[in-house]
């Protein structure tokens, strides 16, 4: 771990009260905590934003797979990016509906466009992808 270093942070009196009283909400965040998190998230959401970044990604789609073919098609795409795809659990939700959860790993750019394509097949009713960091270069 590298050093800890000390700072001074200049802000409105009211903007910080309205800080703390979030990290009261969030049990007990203290300053220097928030801070740390608060900075990781920025740095995090600007890699994932960068197409060429590394990053890794939670894909859910949630799908009925009685709809002709849907499920056979989602899995030939998945095979087409097996590379990508580093793991996938499928869940019965019901009779009808299916839930994906993929996660991938991969430049961000390729990451997106991937789950632009599953999410954008017929027959998929919903589908959210999260990117996050794959924990390298974050101190
Ligand atoms: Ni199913």
């Amino acid at each position: 771990m590298s050093e800890l270093i000390r700072f001074g942070v200049s802000l409105p009196s009211d903007l910080l009260e309205k800080f703390d009283s979030l990290s009261e909400k969030k049990g007990g965040w203290n300053r220097s905590e928030a801070i740390r998190d608060l900075i990781r998230a920025e740095l995090v959401r600007n890699q994932c934003e960068d197409p060429d970044e590394e990053v890794a990604g939670v894909l859910s789609l949630v799908y009925d797979h009685h709809v002709s073919g849907l499920a056979q098609k989602l899995t030939e795409m998945q095979h087409g990016d097996h590379d990508t795809i580093i793991a996938a659990l499928h869940v019965h939700l019901d009779h009808h509906n299916c839930l994906e959860v993929l996660l991938l790993k991969g430049q961000a750019g390729n990451i997106r466009a991937l789950a632009d394509r599953l999410i954008s097949v017929k027959g998929v009713k919903h589908g959210n992808l999260h990117l996050t960091s794959t924990g390298k270069d974050l101190p």
